[in-house]
This record gives structure tokens, sequence and C-alpha cells, in this order.
């Protein structure tokens, strides 16, 4: 008896955290969504749906013996509130008719968003903001596990490549390195939140590559970030038709990408992250592959330095979107407004995105540090439209701005 009563519990508990969650995420999804009547009928529905299973006397019906909870039933309710988030999203935007033309699992094809860059370059700020969409799912560094190194070529290249590729299709069989990894590294799941919202409470379901490759199908909107993986390596996704990938590579300043970097223990045992040479090099080899791409595969690569997002992180955005061929909407304009007005603590917070983040180093490293930086970095800088700073009292000017224009020729 005792034992039943239990097990009802449980299941009640389950249910109702399960009902916590997708108000929960409905909720910042949609802050100030003002629902037409139409879509009003639709929460009805949807709420209908929730009530039903919660003030029913049967339990869920999970497995008794060890409580493991029903795959296909957060399937069909992920099914349901992906549908329900993009009531009112314009497909026509993304080149389709209908919610399906962008499902895997209906045959259809998602719009596959791909971030390039390297380490502390503003990567986490872009990838929230294409996060906020709904019906997004957030590919959070696939390649955790290769460490702090940047591959450029062999010996990494192919893994990493058919790495990316095989999660872009939902295909996650085969990744135990992958999974591995994520058990004893939750961000790198956490940051997937509509992922997360289901195993943040069974961790099991994070490991299990026939419910993550089966829950990946249901999102029209895929988007990734890399920041191991150099942009001339891309190309062979480029060249993938049914991929279809957009890519988007992400500059900084090398000056606000050491000081970033500076004081991380991650960092200083690879040269590939403390060795300004290496992060220059990198940023020419970048410059040169987009300059090739955007002409071989016109309208499927942006290049945008972080600096002008920061500035300007409305409009930017805009572009962004317009770019990949998303539709803005009320969580995306939420999403711009919360994070680019306050300032919150905390190392990877997105809070801090400000006029005064981009250009924090001029305050932190000296005209030597900035020097040692700018000798190796010179050409990388003039490609990209970074100025030198000339001597201390230049660097502490109001007048030294660092950015200039830019243009990536081909
Ligand atoms: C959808 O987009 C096409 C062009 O891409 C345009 O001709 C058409 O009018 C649009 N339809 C709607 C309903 O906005
Ligand atoms: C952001 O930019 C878009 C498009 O340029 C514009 O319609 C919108 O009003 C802007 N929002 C704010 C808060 O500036
Ligand atoms: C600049 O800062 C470094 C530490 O980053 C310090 O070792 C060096 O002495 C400083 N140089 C000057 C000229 O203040
Ligand atoms: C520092 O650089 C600025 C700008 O190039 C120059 O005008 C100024 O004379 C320099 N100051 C010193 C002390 O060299």
């Amino acid at each position: 008896m005792l034992r039943r009563l239990n097990f009802y519990s449980i299941c009640f508990a389950f249910g109702v955290s399960v009902l916590l969650i997708l108000a929960g995420s409905r909720y910042t999804d949609n802050t100030n969504y003002r629902p037409s009547s139409e879509s009003r009928r639709n929460i009805r529905n949807y709420l209908k749906i929730e009530d039903g299973e919660n003030n029913s006397p049967q339990p869920l019906p999970t497995n008794p013996d060890d409580g493991s909870p029903n795959i296909e039933k957060i399937l069909e309710k992920t099914r349901t509130k992906v549908k329900f988030d993009l009531i009112n999203y314009n497909y026509n935007t993304s080149g389709v008719q209908k919610l399906e033309d962008l499902l895997m699992e209906s045959g259809g094809r998602p719009i596959r968003s791909l971030i390039i860059s390297t380490w502390r370059s503003g990567t986490t700020f872009l990838g929230e903001i294409l996060n906020a969409m709904p019906g997004n799912f957030y590919h959070y560094e696939p390649l955790l596990n290769f460490n702090i190194v940047q591959i450029r070529g062999p010996p990494y290249s192919e893994k990493a490549l058919s790495t990316i590729k095989s999660m872009f299709n939902c295909n996650f069989y085969g990744m135990d390195e992958y999974f591995e990894y994520g058990k004893v590294h939750a961000y790198q799941f956490s940051h997937n939140s509509r992922l997360w919202d289901h195993c943040k409470y069974k961790k099991e379901l994070c490991f299990d590559a026939d419910f993550t490759s089966k829950f990946c199908k249901l999102f029209p909107f895929q988007s990734m970030k890399v920041v191991r993986v150099r942009l001339r390596l891309i190309q062979e996704l480029l060249e993938d038709k049914q991929l279809n990938l957009n890519v988007v590579l992400l500059i900084r300043d090398p000056r606000g990408v050491m000081q970033s970097r500076k004081h991380r223990d991650w960092c200083l045992p690879a040269p590939d992250c403390w060795r300004p040479e290496l992060v220059c090099a990198d940023m020419i080899s970048d410059y040169v592959a987009a300059g090739r791409l955007l002409k071989q595969y016109p309208g499927r690569l942006m290049v945008l330095r972080y600096e002008d997002l920061a500035l300007n992180p409305n409009n930017t955005a805009y572009k962004l979107l317009k770019f990949l061929k998303l539709s803005p909407t009320p969580s995306i304009e939420e999403f711009l407004h919360s994070h680019t007005t306050v300032e919150v603590g905390g190392v990877s917070s997105t809070f801090r995105v400000s006029r005064e983040v981009p250009f924090r180093w001029k305050n932190v490293l000296n005209f030597s540090n900035v020097e040692d930086i700018q000798m190796v970095c010179k050409d990388a800088m003039d490609l990209w439209g970074y100025r030198m700073a000339h001597n201390a009292s230049h660097l502490a000017s109001k007048e030294f701005n660092p950015l200039d224009q830019f243009k990536v020729t081909q």
C-alpha cells in the first residue's frame, strides 16, 4: 500500500513538474506575447491537454519499476508545444509554407545555422539570440570533448566535420565520446534549453542517442556554435546541398579576445588559446576563407564583428535574422531588449553585453600588453578593421577608437 502511494505521489510530482517546465518555457518564449483570438482558442486547447493529464485520476503511464519517463509522451508534448509556440510564425520568411516543411520528422528540412568563432569572442550572446527563437534546437559546442585545440586540418578535421554533420542531421548514434563527455560536463547539454527542460530531471535522457535523435527532429530551427574549427574547413559542409547550411563567422578584436582569456585556467596550457600569434594567424586564415566562400556560396555566409553586434545589437540581430531567413518573433525582441540594457554579474553571463563591454580591454591591459599583441597581430587587425594604439597615452585617450571599417575582399 505504502509503495503504491509512493508511486502515485512520484507520478503526480512528475506531472506537475512537466506542467511547470512547459508553462515556464512558454512564458520565457513568449513574453509580451499578445495572443490573437485564434491563438487564444489554441491556448485553451493546449491547457486542456495539460489539465486533462494533471486532473486525471490515472497516474501518468510511466514504468512503475524504474519510474522512467515515457519518451513517446515527451515527443508528443514537444510536437504540440513547437506548433503552439510558432502559431503566428511567418513561414514565408523561411522560404516554406508550413511548419512541417521544416521538420525532419515530417521529411522537411530545417533552417540550419552554424556560428563559427573562437573562444571568448561573444559567441555565447550570439548563440542565445538564436536560441530565443521558439522551436530552436541548440547544438551547443559539439566539439567540447576535443578539448582546447584549434582544428585547422588533419588529424582532427575529419572527425570534427562528421560530428557536426551528424548532429545537424539529428543523428546521434555512435557518438559515444560526445555523450561520455556530457556525463561529467552538464553544460554541454544545458545550453540546449529545450532538451535540458527534459533531462535536467532525468539525466539519462541526455545520454540517450535514440531519444536525442528523435527529439531533435521535432525542431524546425537548428543552431550550432563551434569555436574549435576554422572557417576554411567549413567549405565541405557548405557543399552539402541537403544540409543547406548557413554560416555566421564571428570575429573579435584580438586585444579583447586575449584580455578575456587572461586568468582562465583552462586556456593557459593550450598555445592555441594563449598565444596571440596563433589567434591572429587564424584570423587571417578566416579572412581569406571568408572571401572565397562569399564568392563561391553567395548568400550562405555572413561575417560579423562582435564589437558591431555589441554596439548595435538590435540592428545587427535583425540583419542576422534576415540573412538566416528567420522571421523575428516577440521572444527575440524581448531577449534583445532584456539582454542589452542590464548588467548582471557572472563570467559567461550574456547580460553583460552593453556599449562598454567590447572595449573593456582598454582599461584592463596596459600598453605593454597591448603592444605585445599588436606586434604579432598587425596584419590580422588591418584586415578586420581594428586600429592600433600608438602609445600609452593614445591608448588611454578618449579619441582612440579601435574600430575602423572593414571589407572582406574576394
Ligand atoms: C511569400 O514570399 C513571396 C516571395 O518570396 C511573395 O511573392 C509572396 O507574396 C509572399 N506571400 C505572403 C503571403 O507573404
Ligand atoms: C530593432 O530593429 C528593427 C528593424 O530594424 C526595428 O523594426 C525595431 O523597431 C528595432 N527595435 C528597437 C527596440 O530599436
Ligand atoms: C603591464 O602589465 C603586466 C601584467 O600583465 C606587468 O607584468 C607589466 O609590468 C606591466 N607593464 C607596465 C609598463 O606597467
Ligand atoms: C602618441 O600617439 C599619438 C597618436 O599617434 C601622437 O599624436 C602622440 O604624439 C604620441 N605621444 C607620444 C608621447 O609619443
